[in-house]
């Protein structure tokens, strides 16, 4: 087939293709991560090959010209100086686009065309865009339709910082990722047995004394990494809180904050001893695991200090969810405590799960008393599921299939293949330590969130996914991104696109092009370096 003649014989073109049929089988496999729902080459024959920079002329939607405004913003900020373009961009709102979160992306005789289901969308085109431009130079090829939307609704990450503090700027480049892969939720866990890390006004020792740890020099995980008997620590001001949430919500991204209770609570005993069941003291804790001292369910004063700290927690995050954590939490303490006891007794309640169920129920009132919804790690279906709970299922799917049979929304994120801080060879001589065992991309990639045996109904009730980055080995922020990519970009695929269009093979080809971005970002990842554990300490 002879060269259609809109086409240039551009250099770029005669290495493509020579034909239009070769460049349309080419362009679908355009290094786009999440792959779109559909691309098509378009025969428009005013439209050939443009360059496309900060100075491309940005026309905004008159209806809706504030929200395309900020989207502009973003994109004009990301594209390339130093590139002379006469070329338009423009960005439009229209919910005949149907998918809020959807859009459609053109470029033809009218230069680009991004037209979103609302701002999100519309922002999810420009990512698109940026990809497109990040990869080609600053050029588009050829005319194209791209019509998308995401699968999903929740695309998560998590990252915790109790374990190990990362700085503003780090969560920052965190969520740069989070957006360059239209992953829409930002699960931070903010607090552990390790460490408070949010500032609460009307507790300064939270951060104060729960905010640091000194770590144990006895026993070794592995003979690469010894516990290094230094003090570590940190935490966010609202100030910087605010800050980061307001970053979030620029990229699309919603904050979740996690606050666990009632395990996983050391540091915050550390500070306050009253709210546990015996007397203390506690410190901080020095090493990793699960520990028996925990929020006592049996005192008043325990609620009143955790929805006061809620209220704060609250006030600073938009998000709809509140992650309560609930998982872990042994009942050894509850079971020698004489108020623990009494409040069963009180409460007619079985056992302590039934506790722990009363307690997360509680927590769960004042929560939807500020309008807002809790979610759970697993634990919280055993004694009974609080009536309007999300559940985090991390111990397998099995606790997402029963909330989601009950009719509870669910996050899918079991620790294979959702655990990012498991290994990613399958030879771990030369890998940082990890835990957990062997996670490779092919299993994330392969990751179907909606699992086998339920319904079309209780399937709705599957929010999305979510990858986990838990960082007790995760000393430095390069190590999180090495933790974190390739896996990321793997999950974000499964959130996104639909299975048909799914392909492995065709997946790791277009992710060469994302290490060339990842390199240019500075960001480190799996099949770069190996990187060996290399401890830091913040001094208080
Ligand atoms: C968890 O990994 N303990 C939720
Ligand atoms: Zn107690």
């Amino acid at each position: 087939m002879p060269i259609k003649p809109h086409i240039r014989t551009t250099l770029l073109f005669c290495i493509l293709a020579g034909t239009a049929s070769i460049a349309q089988a080419q362009f679908p496999a355009a290094p786009l991560i999440p792959k779109p729902q559909f691309v098509e080459l378009t025969d428009d024959a005013a439209a050939n090959f443009i360059r496309i920079g900060h100075n491309s002329a940005l026309e905004l939607d008159p209806l809706h010209e504030t929200a395309c405004g900020r989207v502009a913003t973003l994109l004009s900020s990301q594209l390339a100086t130093g590139i002379d373009s006469a070329a338009s961009i423009t960005l439009l709102i229209d919910t005949s686009v149907k998918h809020p979160e959807g859009y459609m992306l053109r470029y033809g005789r009218e230069g680009v065309v991004i037209t979103g289901g609302s701002e999100s969308g519309l922002y999810y085109g420009a990512i698109t865009l940026l990809q497109l431009l990040k990869q080609n130079g600053g050029s588009i090829l050829y005319p194209f339709t791209i019509i998308d939307k995401p699968r999903f609704a929740w695309r998560g990450m998590h990252l915790d910082v109790s374990r190990h503090f990362f700085s503003v700027e780090e969560i920052k480049r965190y969520l740069d990722l989070l957006a360059m892969y239209k992953m829409n939720v930002f699960h931070w866990h903010l607090t552990d047995d390790q460490g408070w890390r949010i500032e609460i006004e009307k507790y300064p020792l939270l951060t104060q004394v729960g905010g640091y740890r000194d770590e144990t020099l006895i026993g070794r995980p592995s003979e690469k990494m010894k516990f290094d008997g230094q003090r570590h620590g940190g935490f966010y001001t609202q100030a910087q809180v605010r800050e980061i949430v307001a970053y979030a919500a620029e990229r699309h991204i919603s904050v979740v904050p996690e606050i666990e209770m009632p395990g996983h609570s050391r540091a915050a005993l550390a500070a306050y001893p009253q709210y546990a069941c015996t007397d203390g003291p506690f410190k901080t804790a020095t090493s990793w695991g699960v520990f028996e001292d925990v929020y006592c369910a049996g005192k008043d004063e325990t609620f009143n200090f955790l929805t006061d700290v809620l209220d704060e927690v609250m006030a600073l995050f938009p998000s709809q969810f509140v992650h309560i954590g609930g998982d872990e939490c042994p009942k050894t303490r509850w079971k020698a405590c004489a108020a623990c006891q009494k409040r069963l007794q009180t409460e007619g309640l079985k056992d302590e799960h039934e506790l722990q169920s009363y307690f997360i129920k509680r927590i769960e009132k004042h929560v939807n008393s500020r309008g807002k919804t809790i979610i759970g790690w697993d634990e919280i279906l055993e004694g009974g599921l609080a009536p309007n709970a999300a559940v985090m299922s991390w111990r397998g799917t099995e606790g997402g299939i029963a909330a989601a049979k009950a009719g509870h929304y669910v996050v899918m994120s079991p620790g294979k293949p959702c655990y990012f801080d498991h290994y990613q060879a399958q030879e771990t001589q030369n890998e940082p330590l990890a835990i957990g065992g062997f996670n490779p991309l092919e299993a994330v990639y392969a990751y179907e969130p909606i699992p086998a045996g339920i319904t079309p109904e209780q399937a709705g009730y599957i929010l999305g996914a979510q990858g986990n980055v838990w960082t007790e080995y995760m000393p430095t922020f390069d190590q999180v991104t090495y933790m974190a990519l390739p896996r990321m970009a793997a999950l974000a695929e499964v959130l996104w696109t639909n299975p048909a269009n799914k392909d492995f093979q065709d997946f790791t080809k277009r992710l060469t092009a994302h290490k060339v971005i990842f390199d240019a970002s500075g960001y480190n990842y799996y099949g770069k370096a190996v990187l060996k554990n290399t401890k830091k300490s913040t001094k208080k």
